[in-house]
């Protein structure tokens, strides 16, 4: 997802993953209308559907990488298994030496790699990323791209991504561009533009 400073992309990526409420339309996610869930339903939704990776790692920094990850499954309530997937992840994002580091002790680029196993740890259908290269030097920035390219690939799971740089992402199977609030899909309607995901 592309567009200009301003023009609604985290809003939209936020209103996806039902951090946020928009004031009028309906928003549908995998063909149901997330707009009518109560308060269980959307936090159900949010835990268990979509996985979250922010511009900043937002790691919790008093705890291990290791424990970051596996909080969004705790917060779940699945202990089962619990270790072994977010040690697996992990690996998967060549983690696998620094589990037991404390947040705090890793580098940007370290972090961003526990962001996303963190993201990943609850199985969700969908990923959601806003700017998650923002804040990494351009090689970092190209291994994070080429590892969430390769997850997708791998797990078949849908990524959004917002970024300022299109150029880094290469091939994508669709690139939405937000303006003034609006994709450009929904440029010439009349009616506010209802956002549709489809996850494969
Ligand atoms: N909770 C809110 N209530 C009302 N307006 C908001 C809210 N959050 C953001 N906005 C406004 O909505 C517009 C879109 O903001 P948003 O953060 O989605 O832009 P963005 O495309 O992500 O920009 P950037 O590329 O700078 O991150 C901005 O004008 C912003 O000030
Ligand atoms: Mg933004």
């Amino acid at each position: 997802m592309v567009g200009p400073s301003g023009s609604g992309k985290s809003t939209l990526l936020n209103m996806i993953g039902l951090l946020d409420k928009p004031t009028s339309g309906k928003i549908f996610v995998d063909g149901v209308e997330t707009t009518r869930f109560n308060e269980s339903k959307t936090s159900e939704f949010r835990n268990k559907k979509v996985g979250f990776i922010f511009q900043f790692s937002n790691l919790l920094s008093d705890l291990t990488v290791l424990e970051n990850v596996m909080l969004p499954r705790q917060i779940g309530g699945k202990t089962v298994g619990t270790k072994e997937e977010a040690m697996k992840l992990l690996k998967t994002v060549g983690m696998e030496k620094f589990v037991h580091k404390r947040a705090n002790k890793i580098s940007g680029g370290q972090a961003q790699r526990a962001a996303i196993a963190r993201g990943l740890v609850n199985s969700p259908s969908i990923v959601l990323a806003d700017e998650p290269t923002g804040n990494l030097d351009s090689v970092t920035a190209d291994t994070i791209v080429q590892l969430m390219k390769s997850m997708c690939k791998k797990i078949g799971l849908t990524f959004i991504i917002v970024t300022h740089d299109r150029h880094q992402f290469g091939d994508v199977d669709k690139t939405i561009t937000v303006k003034d609030g609006r994709t450009t899909d929904g440029e010439d309607e009349e009616e506010p533009p209802v956002m549709e995901v489809t996850i494969k």
